[in-house]
Order: structure tokens, then sequence, then C-alpha cells
């Protein structure tokens, strides 16, 4: 199968110029100009800008959460991501309390199978760490699982101590895995909800208004002296506040290896979300919650300055009918979770580019380029260059579209953007040379999306 997009406006996080991009099989193999091969598919990019295809380190499709499970399994939340321009994740194994990550690496690739519409890759959770399994961790970063996620968050569920955190990290100095960390104090904002739900405060709203920006923010200290102490990088995962990011850009102006990531509905939705009448509130309840609307231009800044340095979506879909409602009468009993791999980039572009936040490239790169070179796949993804991957998306930045529940292919009933007017949108998606996205038609199949076996963290950048 061979495949030529002519006439782009090629863009990625270092160029942007006019081209041609051959592609054979899944790969990229000839990029120059006036490239006139015979081919199977001919794409006529003249008008469009030509990106790589973006990449959404963090989702989690079927997971089991809150006493339900995540609406988005691996072929829907796939196929959303691909209509969005997004052609890999990185989802979250689970190891339960008590048994190997072997395990849950096995469960997960089975939850993936026969499903996956597009490349993905897995980090796992760790929620249990006895000495003489620390080992495991080295067999999963063999595996190409080289990245973990940790809880500072969720005493009794997914929560480990310092100790663990400590001894998790000690072992990545080791095997080159990165650690990414959930970092909330967990157990005052326990405390903070008891009282809460003691004094009858049960509303959606006290999801946020439980959970302080200090708490997130002593969190992020704590995780960074740890790693400090460890010698060994370490990556915030959905950071929603000014205090965390001044804790972060505090060890990056120290030369400490910290990074973090943050989400669109930190950089697009507030706290009076979560305040929206008729229980509408549970629709924005997720961890770390929603903030006040100021801290979205300190996190825009942040994207600039390259204090953050990556946004995924953190997508963890609950229908609100049935899934958000087992909440209806105490806010603890919501599932924590939004949806939104479909929308990253379009909601980067408009507010970003449109909005001359930031650039083309940089928009490029926060969505592509440095999730690849974070989580060990560049640079055979995340770029265009000759041997690369050919997940390619032709990008309209001209098309008009209003994001809604009703033409959204998430398998969720809204959406936490309904009505939001973006322009730019993915036109045609290719995943390894595969068109699967083409004027807002599928042509990809369930299945034919690899796991992706990742390289442990480079980690010689900032
Ligand atoms: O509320 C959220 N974020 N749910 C997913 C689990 C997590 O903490 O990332
Ligand atoms: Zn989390
Ligand atoms: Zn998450």
């Amino acid at each position: 199968m061979s495949t030529l997009i002519k006439n782009g406006r090629i863009i990625t996080a270092e160029q942007d110029y006019t081209g041609d991009l051959y592609i054979e099989g899944d790969t990229i193999t000839t990029i120059g100009s006036s490239l006139s091969m015979q081919v199977n598919t001919l794409i006529d990019a003249r008008g469009k800008y030509v990106i790589p295809g973006g990449i959404d380190v963090h989702t989690h499709l079927d997971m089991p959460f809150g006493g339900t499970v995540s609406s988005d399994d691996f072929e829907t939340g796939t196929r959303a991501a691909a209509f969005g321009g997004t052609t890999t994740l990185i989802d979250f194994a689970i190891q339960s309390k008590g048994t190997r990550m072997r395990n849950a690496l096995d469960l997960w690739w089975k939850k993936a199978e026969g499903k996956a519409c597009t490349d993905y890759g897995l980090h796992m959770i760790i929620t249990d760490l006895p000495d003489a399994q620390i080992g495991d961790m080295s067999d999963m970063v063999r595996e190409g699982v080289s990245s973990f996620k940790l809880f500072m968050a969720y005493p009794g569920v997914l929560m480990v101590d310092d100790a663990t955190i400590f001894k998790a990290m000690r072992k990545t100095a080791e095997n080159g895995g990165l650690i990414c960390m959930h970092a909330e104090n967990g157990s005052a904002i326990d405390v903070i909800v008891k009282k809460a739900i003691a004094d009858g405060k049960k509303a959606p709203i006290y999801h946020g208004l439980t959970r302080p920006t200090t708490a997130e923010a002593e969190a992020v200290n704590r995780a960074i002296a740890l790693a400090e102490i460890a010698g060994v990088p370490v990556y915030i995962v959905h950071l929603s506040s000014f205090d965390a990011l001044q804790r972060v850009s505090e060890a990056r102006d120290k030369e400490l290896l910290a990074y973090a990531e943050t989400c669109p509905q930190y950089l697009f939705l507030s706290i009076e979300d979560l305040d929206r009448p008729n229980f509408e509130g549970a629709k924005f309840v997720f961890t770390p919650p929603l903030r006040e609307k100021w801290h979205q231009d300190k996190l825009w800044e942040g994207l600039k300055t390259n204090n953050l340095q990556v946004v995924s979506t953190d997508h963890c879909p609950f229908c609100f009918k049935e899934q958000k409602e087992m909440g209806k009468d105490d806010f603890t009993k919501i599932p924590n979770g939004g949806p939104g791999v479909e929308n990253r980039l379009q909601l980067l572009f408009e507010g970003g580019v449109n909005k001359k936040r930031i650039s083309l490239n940089r928009w490029v790169e926060i969505t592509s380029t440095t999730p690849a070179k974070m989580f060990g796949m560049y640079p055979r993804k995340g770029t265009i260059a000759i041997g690369s991957d050919a997940d390619i998306v032709i990008w309209d930045p001209n098309a008009e579209y209003v994001i809604s529940a009703k033409t959204h292919h998430m398998r969720v009933d809204y959406s936490m953007f309904e009505g939001f007017k973006v322009k730019g949108n993915a036109e045609i998606v290719l995943s390894r040379g595969e068109v699967i996205v083409e004027k807002g038609k599928w042509l990809g199949k369930a299945g034919r999306g690899q796991f992706i076996k990742r390289e442990a963290f480079a980690g010689a950048w900032r």
C-alpha cells in the first residue's frame, strides 16, 4: 500500500514548510516537493496543515473505578480519539492490590485485543509494592511499559504511602522507568471531605471545595523532593492549579528533572461548572477538581514557558445517566472522571493557536512530539520524518465545528465542552499509512491498533 500526500503545509515541533510525503506501507519513506510516484492513494493537502498524529498519554478506557466502569472501551475510545486527530493513546493498566503487575498487563492487553483502532501503549498503576516484587517494575520496562503511575490521593483505593513511592522511584533509577504522579494530599483531603459530608454538604460543588490547591501543591512538592533524593525524573499528571505549577517551575529553575502535563478541562473550565444546577455539576467531577477561573491564564503561561510540557486529556468518561447519578445524594459517590479524548487538538488549536497564546509548532510539540519523547516513542511517533510511522493528520485550519454530545464519537451522553465553537479540525487521519478517518467518515477497523513497546525514559532533555 502506498500513499502520496501533496502540497500540504507540513508542521512539526521544529519545522513549517510546504512539501509532499510519500508513504510505503506503515512508514514515511520520502519527503520532498513535486513528488510524482504511482500510488494507491493520493491526497491533495493544499491549504491544509499536515501534522504528526496526536498522542494522548493519559486515558482510562474500560477502567473499573468508583463502583462502575468508564464508558469508553478500547474500540470506542481509540476511534473517538482518531476522529479528533489523536492516533496514539497511552492508557493505564491497574495492578490490583495483592496481585502482580504482570496480571494487570495481561488483562489490559485483553481489553485492547480485537478492539484498539489506533496504536496504544500502557502505563502501569502500582497499588502495592512488596519488596519481593519490586523487580516486577523492571519486567514491565522490558515489556515496553516504561512508565508507572502512583497515587498520593484516593486513600484506601489507589493511594500508596511515601515509602512505596520512594522505593518505586529508586527502582526507576536502575531501570529507566518514569514515575507519573497523581499529586494531591489524599489524607488531608479525606479529613476535609468527611467533615463536609457530616455537615450535609453533599452537592457536586463540594468536590471542588474540599480539594484545595494547596493540597495539590504540597503533594507536587513532596513528589519532586522524593524524586530529587532518589535521583530520578518525575512527571506530574493532570496538573490543575497555579500553586502546583509554581512548585514545578521552582524545581525546573533548580535544574531538577520535574515535568508536568495539564489537560483541556483545566484550561477551559472552572469551579463554577461544578455548581451548575440540576446536578449537572456532576459532569465536571474529576480529580484534581476544577479551579477558579484565574488559574487558566497561569496554565496557558506555563505551556508557553515550557514549565508545562504536555497536554493530555485524562479521558475517563462516565455517563451522566446512571453513572454520574450514582452520586445524586452524595458527591463522594460520583465516579471521578470526564470525557475529552476527541477534543484535545481542536481545543488547543482554538484556545492556543487561534487565540495566539502558542505557535503552531508549539501546538504540535505539546500534543504529539513531547509526549512521544517523554514516553519512549520518538522518533517512531511524534514527528514527520523519514522512517517515522505514517501517523498523520490533514488538519483543516478553517473548518468550523461546534463540540456537542450529539455529534461526538465518545460513548458518553454529555460533553464537557458542549456548544464550544472551534475553528480547525482533523479532515483526514492516517494511522500507520492507513486512512482511518476521512471527512467525518470512519474507515478504520477495530483491532488494527498495535501495542507500542516503549523505550525507557531518555532523560537527557528538558
Ligand atoms: O478523576 C479522574 N481524574 N479520574 C481518573 C483517575 C485519575 O486520577 O486520573
Ligand atoms: Zn490521577
Ligand atoms: Zn487519570
